[in-house]
């Protein structure tokens, strides 16, 4: 089984054989952008170079970013402890390219990393689209070779992503992963149904196309480009084999650590598992803030 360490070691070393230059992560606090209060995305660092106003020496970049969403328009503070796959600080792996390649090499790498390099089983993976994407449809159909009735086109909320309220957006398409009947909640339980943890977004890739001004409107950017990103904690849990985040290498070892001080046993009660939950995000979300320079 596969450690975090060796997921997100794969993740970097196959985008860099296939022409991306690693960047480092950036701060927590995004430099120079005052739309945002912390970094909540891998796209957040290149925001410039989608829309055109700085250039770099590459056209492809990989990045394993540190994320917050503690507030704002990505805020999954509420969940934290609650669901199996919510967190305060995460870990974002994602692929760019900067007016290179588009949707079809974006679909083909995505889908031969999960199948071929963490040899997924395709029977697991379903796919969401944007809902008049048919050219999104087409590839999928293509490359992965999934079936019609797996491919799910949903609307604005699910499928077309935007860093805050101005900015580089676009439509986008998840994959998702089927963790089985027993994740289920319930006989209404589907794909844009509900939003239980049967069926976990583990990547999300963004056709960036637009810049959303302060007025709302979309404007064309100058290049079509692509940004991506999987959460490094629901990615280890699928490949752990345990259906929690919480349940991986990042975080076990710390909650039976806690619940052994607090003479509590892990598993046996939700309400003290919830806590250990959220002690355990907190903990780890405050020592990367404090590291970064943020200072209660
Ligand atoms: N920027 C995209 C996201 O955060 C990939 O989901």
């Amino acid at each position: 089984m596969p450690s975090s360490a060796q997921i997100r070691e794969s993740f970097l070393n196959f985008f860099r054989e296939n022409g991306h230059t690693l960047v480092s992560s950036s701060p927590l606090v995004p430099q120079n952008d005052p739309s945002l209060l912390f970094t909540n995305a891998g796209m957040v660092q290149f925001k410039k170079v989608f829309l055109g106003q700085e250039v770099r020496d590459y056209k492809r970049a990989v990045t394993s970013q540190k994320c917050l969403r503690v507030g704002g328009k990505h805020n999954d503070l509420e969940n934290v402890g609650r669901t199996a796959r919510h967190h305060t600080f995460f870990e974002m792996l994602g692929n760019f390219s900067f007016g290179d390649y588009f949707k079809e090499d974006a679909i083909r790498l995505a889908w031969q990393f999960l199948t071929a390099e963490l040899g997924l089983s395709p029977e697991k993976l379903y796919i969401t689209i944007y809902q008049d994407d048919d050219e999104a449809m087409k590839l999928w159909l293509k490359i992965a070779g999934v079936s019609e009735n797996r491919i799910f086109r949903l609307g604005e909320k699910d499928n077309f992503w935007s860093m805050g309220d101005t900015g580089p957006c676009g439509p986008c398409s998840e994959i998702l992963y089927d963790q089985g009947e027993g994740m289920s909640c319930g006989p209404e339980c589907g794909i844009g149904v509900c939003d239980c943890d049967r069926y976990l977004e583990i990547w999300n890739l963004v056709f960036m196309q637009f810049d959303r001004d302060d007025q709302g409107n979309l404007n064309p950017l100058p290049r079509p480009s692509i940004d991506t990103g999987m959460g490094l904690e629901r990615v280890s849990a699928v490949c752990q084999n345990v259906f929690s985040n919480y349940d991986t290498d990042i975080f076990r070892t710390f909650i039976d650590f806690m619940a052994d001080m607090a003479k509590v046993s892990y598993g046996d009660n939700e309400e003290s598992d919830v806590a250990l939950r959220v002690i355990a995000d907190h903990a780890r979300a405050a020592a990367f803030m404090i590291a970064d320079g943020i200072l209660p």
